[in-house]
């Protein structure tokens, strides 16, 4: 593991003493977490977030998951595939333990006043601040373009995420800290800006997960995009493959050497996840049987792990009703929520004019206007 900085050695302590008050009080959190639909979630994602999203559930939090629609407009290849890759990630989700009676899973495009949010939050931060944040700059590095406004606003839109239901609580890797502190930033201006009294949002803490990200198959970042990670809907032939195309190299004898050997030693804390072992062991245990020996125990062992989620996931997929009947059910509470955050922010800023929220039954209206606005 690279070194922390300091900022992210008191985030870490921070979320120990969170885990604590977790236990003690589980109804005092509302997690909010989500993913960004760009393809089909993988064991990456199970291991780093979902299942640990599964156990604040069960611990009795209130968890909101969602599924940031608008965050992959940059991508026209993914616009394309939405309803399908929507519908896969809500398939891996309710197979992951998400329950959708406790649980509400959402998207961006069902909830306009969330994205409304984002309108005031914009005027609490600099054009500087936004440029500073890394994933911005790194984006821009790896595109080699300028940032779309879209992207430079994308930390703004994830505060509203966050903050439009008064979430205090998200689970994140390390590499999302920066976002959380501009969600922070928002929180913290909004309130001394229009709320000093009484304020408004929490400023939400990050809770950092135990487990360390895995590197994907060829040791780069594991993403949806890169092709680099077993997805949780492969099937057992497909995961071999994809195990048997890993890179590794030339030595023969297994040895966990995560500095000199970081493809062997990937291949190896995978298989220590899959297995609850340890990757040092687990090096010794197969020595000079070599990379084939590695491979086909990491292959069996994902296989297994898998399994029962797999069919899980197997038995729900087709069926796109329920899969649409559990968003259209999470959609309408984010909806609740946002609506009821969007009203106390209206009348904060002044904006509290007659009917706002039903402007047409009710109003006494006769004219060409009501019946305009009222439809045939
Ligand atoms: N940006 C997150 C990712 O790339 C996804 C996301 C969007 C998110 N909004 C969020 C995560 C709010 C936590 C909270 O994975």
């Amino acid at each position: 593991m690279p070194e922390l900085t300091p900022s992210q050695q008191v985030a870490l302590q921070r979320s120990s003493t969170l885990e604590q008050r977790i236990r003690q009080d589980p109804e005092t959190f509302r997690v909010l977490t989500g993913d960004r639909p760009t393809g089909p979630l993988h064991i990456g994602h199970y291991l780093g977030t979902l299942a640990n999203r599964v156990r604040l559930q069960d611990l009795g939090v209130e968890v909101i998951v969602l599924i940031a629609d608008y965050q992959v407009m940059t991508d026209r290849q993914a616009g394309r595939q939405l309803p399908a890759t929507v519908r896969g990630i809500v398939a891996d989700y309710l197979a992951a333990g998400i329950d959708p009676d406790r649980s509400a899973i959402f998207t961006h495009s069902a909830v306009p006043s969330l994205n409304e949010l984002v309108l005031p939050f914009l005027s609490l931060v600099s054009d500087a601040e936004l440029h500073r944040n890394p994933t911005v700059k790194a984006e821009t590095e790896a595109t080699g373009k300028p940032p779309t406004g879209l992207m430079l606003s994308y930390p703004v839109h994830q505060a509203a995420d966050i903050l439009f239901c008064q979430a205090n609580l998200v689970p994140v890797g390390l590499d999302q800290l920066p976002h959380l502190e501009t969600t922070r930033l928002i929180a913290r201006r909004f309130n001394q800006r229009y709320a000093a009294e009484s304020p408004l949002f929490p400023e939400p803490d990050a809770l950092l997960t135990a487990s360390p990200m895995l590197a994907g198959l060829d040791g780069k970042k594991m993403s949806k995009t890169s092709g680099n990670g077993i997805a949780l809907q492969a099937t057992e032939d497909h995961t071999a493959a994809l195990i048997r195309r890993a890179p590794t190299d030339s030595e023969r004898r297994i040895t966990y050497d995560p500095v000199g050997r970081p493809a062997v030693a990937n291949l190896l804390d995978l298989l220590a996840a899959a297995t609850g072992g340890n990757p040092r062991h687990l090096a010794d245990g197969i020595a000079n049987a070599g990379a084939g020996q590695l491979k086909a125990l990491l292959t069996e062992a994902v296989n297994e792990f898998l399994r029962p989620l797999r069919q899980r996931r197997a038995d729900i997929v087709e069926d796109t009703d329920h899969l649409d009947a559990v968003l259209g059910a999470g959609n309408a509470r984010a909806r609740e929520l946002a609506d009821n955050t969007l009203t106390k922010v209206h009348d904060l800023l002044g904006m509290t004019y007659a009917n706002r929220r039903n402007p047409v039954s009710g109003s006494g209206l006769t004219s060409t206007l009501a019946r305009r606005v009222a439809g045939p």
